[in-house]
């Protein structure tokens, strides 16, 4: 009877390690995805995102414009519900993002505030929010993109239009300490895209230093997620770079987790990716997927959506497409059994 027992556990253990989640947990990394609450009605995206991931984020529904599109009136719907399903099927909810340049209500964005009023919005906003999703959001992206593409700071009505008073980095400092004074357990990140390859980069050296003043300044920060929407060019991201930026990163003490993960093709007018595309996304997926779990403090891979019926390549890049793990119809791409098999789960090799 036992050992029946013992050989039905067994069983059930392989079973679950054949999906990323069961494989990612074996690694201790958490695999998650973008997703937003009405796709959830669908009875097939609800069961492959709980039967494949540790971890979901809210694709747009907990940015600022959707969180309060009149100011004072907060709509938390869409996150409770969010947090009701991770709750439900032992996953974690992770927060994007609590200050942006973009997605801003249109009575922030054109309000005509002054420097003090907007830093007095921000922190009522990141504490209100950070505050009610205590206990629920176990990681946020405090502040995303605040970079531009040659390492200086962006333009932004937070930085300097007309910006909240205070100089350089200043705002990103407070908007940690705000985040962190609301929701003491919560992980704290730094989100970027285009930062993620270390060769020859202007904006991930930006992203390194900003950081590493950030520790230096003593400011609440755990993390720096690195967003990787990419192409199968492996010059636009190279493993060995991405490597080096990871390294160097998690060597500061911080966590690395990869947030926004999609690999782009070229589609047809329906839609279809060619076989040899769809080969060589594979193979990226999987490239990423191993270069994380090379790192210790690699916590997390994060596909932003998993399913090619709901993506924003196709609107973001016309002519693009296809690019995640799961196809329109919810069944596993080539790029699923990539991820898989990097994350140690099929006993193939490969070539
Ligand atoms: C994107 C969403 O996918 C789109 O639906 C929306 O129209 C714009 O925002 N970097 C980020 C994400 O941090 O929030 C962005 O998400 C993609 C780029």
């Amino acid at each position: 009877m036992r050992s029946l027992a013992i050989l039905l556990l067994a069983a059930l253990a392989h079973a679950q390690a054949q999906t990323l989640r069961g494989a990612g947990d074996k690694r201790g990394v958490l695999v998650g995805a973008a997703v937003d609450t009405r796709s959830m009605a669908v009875e097939a995206y609800a069961s492959t995102l709980a039967r494949e991931f540790s971890m979901i984020e809210a694709e747009n529904e907990m940015k600022w414009a959707a969180v309060e599109p009149t100011q004072g009136v907060f709509n938390f719907k869409p996150g409770d519900t969010l947090a009701e399903f991770a709750q439900a099927h032992g996953m974690k909810l992770r927060g994007h993002n609590l200050c942006w340049h973009i997605y801003n209500p249109g009575w922030l964005a054109k309000g005509n505030f002054t420097a003090a009023e907007l830093n007095a919005l921000l922190r009522t906003y990141i504490t209100t929010v950070a505050g009610h999703f205590k206990g629920k959001v176990f990681a946020w992206d405090v502040v995303n993109e605040a970079l531009g593409e040659s390492g200086g700071l962006r333009d932004s009505i937070w930085y300097n239009q007309p910006g909240t008073g205070l100089t350089g980095a200043g705002y990103i400092d407070e908007a940690f300490r705000w985040a962190h004074a609301a929701d003491p357990a919560a992980l704290l990140f730094y989100n970027e895209y285009g930062a993620e390859d270390a060769t020859d980069n202007p904006k991930s050296e930006a992203v390194y230093e900003l950081v590493k003043g950030m520790l230096a300044r003593g400011v609440p920060i755990h993390g720096v997620g690195l967003q990787l929407h990419i192409t199968t060019n492996p010059k636009s991201v190279s493993r060995g770079g991405l490597d080096a930026n990871i390294a160097r990163l998690t060597a500061l003490g911080l966590q690395v987790q990869l947030t926004e993960l999609d690999v782009r093709v070229p589609v047809d007018a329906e839609g279809k990716a060619s076989a040899s595309d769809l080969a060589a996304q594979a193979r990226r997926y999987g490239e990423i997927v191993s270069v994380c779990l090379k790192h210790p403090g690699c916590t997390a891979i994060q596909t932003w959506g998993f399913t090619d019926r709901r993506s924003w390549i196709p609107k973001q890049y016309p002519g693009f497409g296809a690019a995640l793990p799961f196809d329109f119809n919810f069944q596993a791409k080539p790029a699923y059994a990539a991820m898989l098999q990097a994350l140690g789960a099929t006993e193939s090799t490969g070539n």
